[in-house]
């Protein structure tokens, strides 16, 4: 008997997919690698871990999910005893990310208010650190962990919805906020990217992000962010596409599903670019600087650049930013709960526990170690724990996964052929030689150089 969660649509599977997919990495992250490695060049080392990587990936983990039909660690062990620890390392680490990435949703939510008068005045980056996060000066001191009231509240209601989005389950949770969210995003998005571009000065922002600079691409450095930004965009080795395909229905196109997924997440990454430099195009007309003055990535990016430019506009203003601090709160959202799935799923398979009683333990934990990234000195430990996953969480779980299915367990050969009984688009040799040989071979690469830099 089929007791297990399901969900509703297809429809429903690639929103919650393309939901966990798109986040805070698409808007904050992505532009600033791309300008950073190349530009227009970048596409080129882009597409080929996109198409190499990416999608295979995608969908030997949405194959797994769909055959073994268990969150992360029960689809390890269903896969071979030995292996239950890999998804529990992925787990271990999607509950790391979802302790401090709820708080940088907090951190939006605010600021959508924020906007709305502009409350953080011409010093941008002066209102962010004293006046917001009240950072300290001396992250080991005891004052460094008290808590900041206003990073507090909205920190409580994005656990609150998170959560109360999980207790109602896959089909009737999960889905149906995607189905609302992400075409909202969607939405509300363009109507950002349409203003960027017709703000004074948006060209010359789309001439800096997209000239090309093709000398870089010979560099590695340049393919190890291509790769990074691959896998952190598309979640894929943090045993969130594990869990989320294991509730898929058995006759379910798993290998178009996949393409879909991979190619909306893109879509919307070039759409963030596109509206992200139009805007700092704007900023440095503005400014009478060049675009290269104004560029900037990550928190920088989204809560002080992004504020000088709100400041900026002719008209409308508050509504722009408002609109733009949603996007990132609704993008955010829907990743925040496919990271949290991963460990609710595990933990209610693992002790036999209800899913209601797992999201209150599992993200009530998390919920409760995310209050450190809510202190003054938050900002520094969530460097630290980031740069941290980064490092050493994700490439380094999709090298062993593709190692131990490809070489251990050589398991390639059975996957194909289970893709390959339910979707239309075939598999073939292709897709064994981009897991089984390049993936390994650049990650082991990427790997290798990250440990020289970190330790010698
Ligand atoms: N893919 C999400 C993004 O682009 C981030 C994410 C990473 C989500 C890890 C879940 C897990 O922001």
């Amino acid at each position: 008997m089929e007791t297990r969660a399901q969900w509703g649509t297809r429809a429903g599977f690639i929103m919650a997919a393309v939901g966990s997919a798109i986040g805070l990495g698409n808007i904050w992250r992505f532009p600033a690698v791309a300008y950073e490695n190349g530009g227009g060049a970048f596409f080129i080392p882009y597409l080929f871990a996109l198409l190499t990587a990416g999608i295979p990936l995608l969908i030997l983990e949405f194959t797994m999910g769909h055959k073994y039909r268990g969150s992360a660690p029960l689809t390890y062990a269903r896969l071979n005893k030995k292996t239950e620890w890999l998804g529990w390392w992925a787990v271990l680490v999607a509950f790391v990310i979802s302790t401090y990435y709820s708080v940088i949703i907090a951190w939006a939510m605010r600021y959508s208010l924020f906007s709305l008068n502009q409350s953080w005045g011409s010093d941008t980056q002066g209102f962010l650190f004293g006046d917001f996060l009240k950072i300290t000066d001396s992250p080991g001191a005891a004052e460094s962990f008290s808590l900041v009231p206003g990073i507090l509240v909205p920190l409580i209601l994005v656990w609150v919805i998170t959560l109360g989005i999980l207790v109602k389950g896959v089909k009737k949770g999960i889905e149906v906020a995607n189905r609302v969210f992400i075409p909202l995003l969607v939405v509300l998005f363009l109507i950002i990217v349409v203003r960027a571009l017709t703000l004074p000065g948006a060209l010359e922002g789309l001439n800096a992000f997209f000239q090309p600079n093709f000398e870089v691409i010979a560099q590695p450095s340049v393919w190890v962010a291509a790769y990074g930004q691959i896998f952190f965009s598309l979640s894929i080795a943090f045993a969130i596409m594990i869990t989320y395909s294991s509730y898929l229905p058995k006759k379910s196109d798993i290998t178009n599903n996949a393409f879909i997924t991979g190619f909306a997440n893109s879509g919307f990454e070039l759409l963030a670019g596109i509206g992200v430099f139009a805007a700092l195009g704007f900023m440095a007309a503005q400014a009478n600087l060049p675009v290269s003055e104004v560029v900037a990535g990550g928190v920088g990016l989204a809560f002080v650049v992004f504020p000088q430019i709100i400041n900026e506009m002719p008209f409308l203003s508050g509504l722009f930013g408002f609109t733009f601090f949603a996007c990132l709160v609704l993008a955010g959202l829907t990743s925040l709960m496919s990271i949290t799935e991963t460990y609710v799923a595990a933990l209610s398979e693992k002790f036999q526990i209800s899913r209601t009683k797992a999201v209150l333990v599992g993200g009530g934990a998390a919920a409760f170690l995310s209050l450190l990234f809510a202190t003054r000195g938050g900002l520094y430990f969530l460097d630290n724990a980031d740069y941290f996953i980064n490092q050493f969480g994700v490439a380094f779980i999709g090298l062993v996964e593709v190692i131990v299915i490809a070489w251990v367990l050589r398991k390639l050969g059975v996957f194909q052929n289970h893709a390959n009984a339910v979707s239309d688009i075939q598999l073939g040799a292709w897709w064994k030689i981009c897991l089984g040989v390049i993936t390994p071979v650049v990650l082991g690469y990427m790997m290798v150089m990250l440990f020289k830099q970190n330790l010698l």
